[in-house]
């Protein structure tokens, strides 16, 4: 089935063309540069730059694709989690198509796009490992950090196990590098930076790591990272900046790692699947498979592309609904709720 797939939840405008799990185009226009001035994004500038971005990026993915509009078979847009007037760019662009051309339209969860991101098969790449259900997904991202119990691609065949108490990791790392003054986003700059230093160079607590909880915390070590900070400005040692970064790391990479692993002996599914834009963390990917082995568990890592935000993923996740004869042209409603189930819990990520 050849779908059209249109993510604007947040920072990024991107279309894609998948045919089954096949992408045969994936365009990625990223808004970064106009929030950078901001350390974060900005909603309103977020829906006008998706709203002047959106049709020449669905131009450009259809004509990689080699694809016109009405060999589209479906259009899947991203209909929640995420920004309401960044969705409603996404989701009025692709109604308008859906009518147009009179395909059904599938509204997708964000979180459903990414959990799923780990089967999708980029042209010129090596083929994705091998990935079936259940597993347990580990999904880092800006906006959410939780672990799921996947038994298939549907919603419903998906259950949160547990998530951030307070910060999602992405959020962790994008606010440590605007206390920094290192940039947004966060992420990249902190990894690269990390990559140079010593991971036990800097005196940081370890997030919380209570054994009976599938949960995670890190406003915490955001704070620790802060006094440190005080107390040691200004830092004028490049080196010391490089550890702090490296323990950083370090702390958010062995919380997400001790967490995903327990969730997999709890469920005795011993399969972890990373998920979500933190996911192409260099520590996380590299250390990941060697600590969750020790402990019995496999790790699947997906290409970097497919774990930050990307439409291939949506229009992949928007396949299985296609399949069953779902049709949301008549209703679509966005939210900034993700349709997944939420554990109960204090607070909450930056977009829910
Ligand atoms: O999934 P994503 O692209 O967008 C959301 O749905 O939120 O994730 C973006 C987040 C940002 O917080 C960014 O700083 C983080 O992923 N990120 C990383 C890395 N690359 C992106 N975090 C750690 N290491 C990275 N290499
Ligand atoms: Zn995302």
């Amino acid at each position: 089935m050849l779908i059209l797939g249109i993510e604007t939840s947040c920072d990024e405008t991107a279309a894609a063309v998948v045919r089954g799990r096949t992408v045969l185009a994936d365009v990625v226009q990223s808004q970064v540069a106009l929030h950078a001035e901001y350390g974060g994004v900005v909603p309103e500038i977020a829906s006008r730059d998706h709203l002047n971005k959106a049709r020449p990026v669905i131009e450009a993915a259809l004509t990689e694709a080699k694809v016109t509009l009405n060999e589209l078979e479906a259009i899947a847009v991203t209909c929640r989690p995420g920004l309401s007037g960044a969705l409603l760019i996404g989701t009025q662009v692709a109604s308008a198509l859906a009518f147009a051309l009179e395909k059904p339209l599938i509204g997708v969860d964000h979180l459903v796009g990414h959990i799923l991101a780990a089967f999708l098969e980029f042209p010129d790449a090596p083929p994705p490992p091998a990935c079936e259900f259940p597993f347990i997904a580990l999904l880092a991202s800006g906006g959410h950090t939780a672990l799921y119990r996947v038994e298939g691609p549907e919603v419903a065949q998906m259950a949160e196990l547990g998530a951030t108490r307070d910060d999602a990791a992405g959020e962790a790392y994008d606010k440590v590098a605007k206390l920094l003054g290192l940039g947004y986003p966060g992420g990249p700059i902190v990894d690269r930076l990390a990559s140079e230093g010593d991971p036990e160079g800097v005196d940081l607590a370890r997030p919380m790591l209570d054994r009976s909880s599938l949960e995670f915390s890190f406003s915490g070590l955001k704070t620790n990272v802060a006094r440190w900070v005080r107390e040691h400005a200004p830092i004028e040692n490049d080196q010391k900046l490089r550890d702090l970064c490296a323990t950083f790391q370090r702390r958010v990479v062995d919380s997400l790692l001790d967490r995903a692993a327990a969730a997999a002996e709890r469920e005795g599914i011993f399969h972890v699947v990373l998920a979500g834009g933190v996911a192409a963390n260099s520590e996380l990917r590299t250390r990941g498979s060697e600590l969750l082995e020790r402990r019995g568990v496999r790790l699947t890592v997906p290409s970097r592309r497919a774990c930050t935000d990307n439409a291939a993923m949506i229009a992949h996740a928007g396949l299985y609904a296609a399949l069953g004869g779902k049709d949301d042209r008549g209703r679509l409603s966005i939210s900034p709720k993700s349709s997944l189930p939420q554990v109960t819990r204090k607070g909450g990520g930056r977009r829910s």
